[in-house]
Formats: structure tokens, sequence, C-alpha cells
């Protein structure tokens, strides 16, 4: 392991706060990162006095510039493709309702008290006198080693201090593979309500570091286990549990989702495409009926399901743009591939499926992969096998026809200036069914022919071409 401050800056803060006469340390994330052998880019600079003084002086030696938040206290600057904060040393208070502290100066000491965890108070000197020289008065070193979350006060303390701990407690568990200890759990269970006062943005950063963790099943499990996702996320709780009739049961779709979730997750690094595998199932509650002949039906509960995207993210305050679009595509589609394996595969619903995911075939294919689980090695054996055809029909229909992005060659403009028609209800009929005749393979996916029959179904529409 090469030493942790081997980057000049870390001298230079140190020299900078020796003239200044005041204390600096690295704290936090990157010092635990360190001894995880997890390389960090983001350094954490605590001062007892004015970090922001620290930070501007620096910036003025690299010639970077620095962004004071002075109603913070804090200061960043961007150098040599790291992001530094500075922050003054504080005593914690936080106003129990409110996320914004009350800055109060304090000591090392005072600061590391008012950290989350013994792994994140760790800091390392950087004045010419202690300069490498570990701080961890809560024996953080050993709860590294031992893998475990611990808050270093009272944790009821802790998490009144800033409720998203709570979360982060769980986040570190998924993203670390660490344990949380006991009596910190135990105060998660019991101040879960306190959930409510943090904003939703806050918690979606670490639900997404949770989802983007390697088993991100770990995280949701405790998420779930400690209550906090009812408050969360309560439509993932809902997929929960099994009904049975007559000796029957369907699947418990919060196991299934967390299972097809860790699936995707082992393939693709795509936050999105994980977002996906999270909601793919997420109308089944409200779709889910019995049928005597069948058993468990869930009839449609991809159409609903991709219509309840937009309130999930409008509410978790997600983006709503093109990145829910495509989660909202992948669930509305997530079934089409196997539905395909399941039929006698025709041509034509191959180039309608590559259609209609256009660029997202691929991860599709994949999401619908994943959601191959069953405790029946048959059943298993046999979707895949299916599934495997429907890949192959896609790459050789793909290599023949060129759906994927595919345009109709007719468009409305040509359809509008041939016959001096102006948009209308009439010009999409015709495009739409050009389209439907390419890919039901009447026609080729080819000009002279698209225009051809666009000929014919004007005439049937009694439009005369204009000279
Ligand atoms: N911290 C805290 N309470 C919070 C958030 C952060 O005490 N609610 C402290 C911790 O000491 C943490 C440091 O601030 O290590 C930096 O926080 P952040 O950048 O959010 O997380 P990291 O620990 O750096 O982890 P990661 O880089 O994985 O987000």
């Amino acid at each position: 392991m090469s030493h942790p401050l081997k980057h000049p800056v870390f001298r230079m803060v140190g020299e900078i706060a020796d003239r200044m006469q005041l204390e600096a340390y690295v704290i936090g994330g990157y010092v635990r990162d360190y001894f995880l052998e997890r390389p960090s880019t983001d350094i954490d600079i605590v001062v007892v006095g004015s970090g922001i003084d620290v930070a501007r002086q620096l910036s003025q030696e690299t010639r970077s510039p620095v962004s004071v938040f002075k109603n913070f206290g804090t200061a960043m600057l961007k150098y040599d493709s790291m992001e530094i904060e500075f922050v003054g040393a504080r005593k914690e208070s936080y106003r129990a309702s409110s996320r914004k502290p009350i800055v109060e100066n304090g000591t090392l000491t005072d600061d590391q008290n008012r950290r989350d965890f013994t792994i994140n108070a760790m800091a390392f000197g950087l004045n010419g006198h202690n300069f490498g020289m570990l701080l961890d008065p809560f024996d953080g070193m050993e709860d590294l080693k031992n893998k475990i979350i611990r808050t270093p006060l009272d944790p009821d303390t802790t998490f009144s201090d800033d409720p998203l701990r709570m979360i982060r407690a769980i986040r570190f568990a998924s993203q670390l593979g660490f344990d949380i200890e006991e009596k910190t759990w135990e105060a998660i269970v019991r101040n879960k309500d306190r959930i409510a006062i943090v904003s939703k943005e806050r918690i979606v950063t670490e639900m997404n570091k949770i989802i983007m963790s390697r088993k991100p099943s770990v995280g949701f499990e405790l998420f779930d286990r400690s209550g906090l996702l009812s408050y969360v996320f309560p439509e993932l709780v809902r997929l929960k549990g099994v009904e049975k009739i007559r000796g029957r049961a369907h699947k418990d779709n919060f196991i299934h989702t967390l299972q097809v979730l860790d699936n995707v997750a082992a393939e693709s690094d795509n936050l999105w495409l994980r977002w996906a595998a999270l909601l793919h199932d997420i109308a089944k509650p409200q779709t889910k009926s019995w049928n005597d002949a069948v058993g468990w039906c869930f009839h449609g509960h991809e159409v609903v399901g991709s219509k309840m995207v937009p309130a999930i993210f409008r509410s978790l305050k997600m983006p709503m743009n093109e990145k829910m679009k495509y989660v909202q595509k992948l669930v509305f589609l997530h079934l089409r591939p196997i539905v395909l394996s399941q039929e006698e595969v025709t041509d034509s619903a191959v180039r309608r499926l590559l259609f209609e995911a256009g660029d997202d075939i691929d991860d599709l294919m994949l999401l619908c992969r994943a959601d191959i689980t069953s405790a029946n090695d048959a059943k298993v054996k046999r979707y895949l096998r299916n599934f495997e055809i429907v890949k192959r029909k896609l790459e050789e229909i793909e290599e023949k026809d060129r759906i994927r992005n595919f345009q109709p060659p007719v468009t409305g403009e040509t359809i509008m200036s041939t016959y001096r028609i102006p948009p209308s209800d009439l010009v999409g009929k015709i495009k739409s069914a050009i389209k439907d005749a390419i890919l039901d393979g009447k026609i080729e996916n080819d000009y002279e022919q698209a225009y051809r029959l666009m000929e014919e179904i004007a005439a049937e529409y009694g439009l005369q071409k204009k000279e």
C-alpha cells in the first residue's frame, strides 16, 4: 500500500496550517477508503480554525479556483483531479427539526465526536509535528478490521443529529459488506420515524449507493427490516408476502425483485437498468388475481407498473428526464422477450420488439434474463432455452433488417408535400400503415416499396397527387 499522504498537496496544506498556526487534518471517507484499499479522490480536510482561510491560501498557491460557502463555513477546491473540501472543526448542534447546522467552533475531538461512524471519524495529522499520524479516538481501525458499523457516540445522539445516518449505516453495510453493531442497529429501529425530516434528495443519494453496491439485496433487506423502507419507498414493501389458494402460492415478489436486482447488478453497472430491475414488478400487488384455471395472475402488471414509474420518480424527487423514460420503457417491455419465447416466434413479433426497444434492446434482454428466477430447476432450464432462441432470432433479424433504429423510409413530410395536405390524423395513419407493413414483413425496409404503398393507401382515401 502506498503512503496515504503521498500527494504533495497534503504537505502544502500542512505548511499553510503551520504558518497560520492552525491544525489541519484529513478526515472521514478518504482515511477509511485508504485502509480499505479503495482509492478515493474526494478529500475532506478539517481545520481547527477557519477552513475557508486555509482553502483560500491553497487556492493561491496552486492557482486553482476555490468555491466558498460562507453560510456553512466550508470551501471546495478542485486540484489535480481531486476534490478537496475544507471545513472548520465543529461542535455539532443540529436543531431538532432542521438539517441546517448551527456552527460552533470546536476542537478536533469535538469534530470527531459529531461524525457518523467510528470508521468515518479517523483522521491523519497534516501539521509538521504530526504529519501522517493517525488520530483514531473511537478505535475505528478495529471496527474496520472486524467490518463493523458503529456510531462514535450514543447512537440515539448521532442519529438525532442527522437521521440520514440511519440509511448511511445501511448503505455502508451494503457497499462494504460490513455488519451494523447491535446497539447501533437497535437505535435505527427505534428512531426510524425521524427519517421524515430528511429531504428526499439526500435519501435517494444514499439509496442509489445501495443500488450500486455489489449485492444490493443486502442493503434492501436491512432497509426493510429496520422499518425505514416503509417510509421511503412503500411501493416496494407492498411487494412482500405470499398468498395461497388451494395449496398454490405465488412468489414473494419482494424477494424475487431483489434477486432480479442482484442478477442485473452482477452483469451491469448501469444505475438506471438497476432501477428498472427494482421496479419491473412494482404493480404486481395491484394486478394480482386468482383464476381457477391458471392460478395466480398479474395481468397487465407491466403496463400498470410502467405508468407508476413517473409518480415514483416524482415522489422521490428523482430526475423526470430521459432516465425516467428509459426505466419506464424497460418496465413496460420486460415481459416481451419471454412472451415471445413461449409462442411460435414470428419474424414480425421480433421486428416489433426490436423497433420498440431500439438501442435499449440489449439492456432489455439482460433484464429479462435476470428475471428468470424460480425454485423449479426444470422451469428455469426451459425458460433459459427459450430465451436463447429469442436472443438468436433477435440477432438474426437485426442483422438482416436493421430495425433497431428504424425510421419509416417515407416521412410525414413526404406524405404532406406529395398530396399538399396539412398535418392531420390521416398523415399519421398512412405513416403507421407503412411502418406496420415493414415490421410485418409485407414490404421491405426500402424507399421505393414504401412509396408505392403510400400511393396505394392514399388512393384508398381518395387523395390526389398535386404537381
Ligand atoms: N458525515 C457525517 N454525517 C453525515 C454525512 C457525512 O458524519 N450525514 C461525515 C463522515 O465523517 C464522512 C464525511 O462526513 O466520512 C464525508 O461524507 P460523505 O462525503 O458523504 O461520505 P464518505 O464517507 O466520504 O463516503 P462516500 O465517498 O462513499 O460517499
